[in-house]
This record gives structure tokens, sequence and C-alpha cells, in this order.
């Protein structure tokens, strides 16, 4: 059993997690920066987790009862992110390894929601929709890597959902909020629906939602209303031709709006017309977490990958397709 610990810092959220390959996560450590007004900015959360990074190493520590001479490898996010906060995970992990003499393994962010996500619903060989602030992405594993069949050409659909609430005066977590607004509307207001291909759009979509709202010609339930149903819809559309052409049998969403309930229920609606199950994530391993970095790293130290100290460099602009998977057999 190879025992990883890991750390994510790629955005708002530091996090500490130790699992084994065989799948067992002995700690979970996590804190979130959220800033007081505005959007994330990426030197506050860096300070976060400058500020918070001992204390949640010592905690998973504690909680897993381990010590370092019981952990195989450091695992750390390198990218995708924003440059400041990759920076501040990386030193710690660069160190960590350094000083108790343990492989550094590389772990990209995406494919960690995906590996957290196969691990947590137990689907083998899924359709992945990883939907979050940062990322909206349909995949599916081929040919030694993780494919993408359709993403988002501009800001990600939980992005999207966020602005929105934080332009009309919605506290964190905005995606909640917008859609218990949502859920009392009646009228469906036509909206930019905008899908190239397999591709998704959704910023022209966010400037005609807050039109709407500026101009006050209509309810704001309405206009939640129909913003929600206009990104979801535009997301299932793409995930069906996908999963058509791929024939899963299993399809999962990960990443943090799989803790949206009413984008479920339409995905769910939908993969089961194609005689797939359907399971989200479970909300805990939802959003960024350091679980996901140690699972998915614990794999990779299976299959060999590690990294030289002086080669860890960060990349902020890491896609996950360039990445091969040299844990999965096809
Ligand atoms: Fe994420």
């Amino acid at each position: 059993m190879t025992i990883v610990l890991g750390i994510e810092s790629t955005a708002h959220t530091f996090g500490v997690g130790i699992a084994s390959s065989d799948g067992i996560i002995f700690a979970n450590v996590n804190d979130t920066y959220r800033p007081a007004s505005g959007g994330i900015h990426p030197r506050e959360a860096s300070e976060h987790h400058s500020k918070f990074a001992s204390e949640l190493l010592r905690k998973a520590l504690n909680v897993s009862g381990f010590s370092f001479s019981d952990i195989d490898g450091i695992a750390i996010a390198l990218g995708p992110g924003l440059g400041p906060c990759l920076r501040v995970g990386a030193t710690l992990a660069r160190f960590l390894a350094l000083l108790h003499k343990k492989p550094l393994i590389p772990v990209n962010h995406a494919i960690a929601h995906i590996e957290i996500a196969r691990l947590n619903t137990g689907f083998e060989d899924p359709l992945v929709i990883y939907v979050a602030g940062g990322n909206t992405i349909i995949t599916t594993f081929k040919d030694k890597k993780y494919r993408i069949f359709g993403e988002t050409l501009d800001i990600p659909l939980g992005n999207c959902l966020d602005v929105f609430a934080r332009e009309i005066g919605l506290r964190y977590p905005g995606v909640p909020k917008v859609e218990q607004i949502a859920q009392r509307g009646k009228m469906y207001i036509e909206m930019p629906y905008t899908v190239k291909g397999q591709d998704l759009s959704y910023s022209g979509l966010l400037t005609y939602a807050l039109k709407l709202v500026k101009e006050e010609k209509y309810k704001l339930e309405d206009v939640c209303y129909s913003l929600v149903e206009t990104a979801y819809s535009m997301l299932v559309e793409v995930s069906e031709r996908a999963l058509s052409f791929l024939n899963k049998k299993e399809v999962l969403i990960t990443g943090g709006l799989a803790r949206s309930k009413i984008l479920s229920e339409k995905l769910s609606l939908m993969v089961a017309d194609h005689d797939s199950v359907f399971k989200p994530v479970s909300p805990e391993y939802a959003g960024d977490n350091g679980a996901m970095i140690a699972y998915t790293g614990a794999l990779a130290l299976d299959a060999g990958v590690s990294i030289p100290v002086d080669e860890s460099y960060v990349r902020p602009l890491w896609r996950m397709d360039e990445v091969d998977i040299p844990w999965r057999r096809e």
C-alpha cells in the first residue's frame, strides 16, 4: 500500500490530504479563502495559504495518526491555477520532499477531481463532467490520456453564476442562492444559448443576464430561472452528444457544481434516456480538497511517476489532456 500526502493550493482553497493508492482517505483538511468583496485576488489568496499551511499540515498528520516515516511521497497540484497560490503549495511540497527524502509527485488538479470522483462513485470508466468555478470540461479516458470532448471557450459555468450572484449583491456561495431565487421563477426569457460544436460559451449569457437585471423589465426570479435553465441546458446538450458518441455506461459530475441538485437532476434524466447510470461526487469531495491530490499522487507514484525538485515548476495553464495516465489501462 502506497501512502501519499497531497497538497492543494491552486485557487482559493489550501488543503492537505493523506491517502493510499487503494483508496483509503486518512485525512482531508482544507481551508478556503473568502474575499470580503469581489472575486479571488491571487495575492490575497496566496497570503491566506501561507498563513494556514503549517496549521493544516499539522492537522492532517494528527487526524491520520501518521508521521513522515509512514508516508511514501509528497504530491503537489502544480496546475492549472493561479500562479501566486500554486507557488505556496509547491514551495511547501518541495521543502517536505527534500527534508524527509521522499519522492515529489506532480498532480494535475483537473485529473485529481476526476480520480477522487471515480473512487467516490465506484465508477470504473465514466464519462466525466467536470464543472466548477474554474473549469467546464467533458472528458473521458482514451489512449493513455483524459481526452476532452467539449469545454468552455471563455468563462466556466461556475464562474458565470458566481459573478452574476456577486453583481446582484448575493454573498458567497453564489450558485445555491441564484438557484434558490430561480426556483420561484415562472417565465422563461430567451437568453444567448451558445454551443459551438462541442464547446460552450458563457460570457455573453452572463452579460445579457446582468443587463436584464439592470433594466428591471423582468422579475429577478424570472431572470435567475432563465439564466440557470439556459446555462445548464447548454451543458446537458454537449454532455448528451458526448455520451451517445462514446457510449459510456457510467456518467459522473465532479467539481463544485456537483453540489447543484438542479444540475444533477437534469443530467440524471438525460443519462437515464441512454440507459446509463449517473452519480454526482459526494459534496465533501466536490470542491477543491487535499485528499484528491493525495489519492491521485498515490496512484501516480504506484505507476512510477515523480519529478525532480529542481524541475517542479508550477504550471498555471497545465491542460489535463497533456498528462499521461499510466495507472489506467484501456
Ligand atoms: Fe478545482
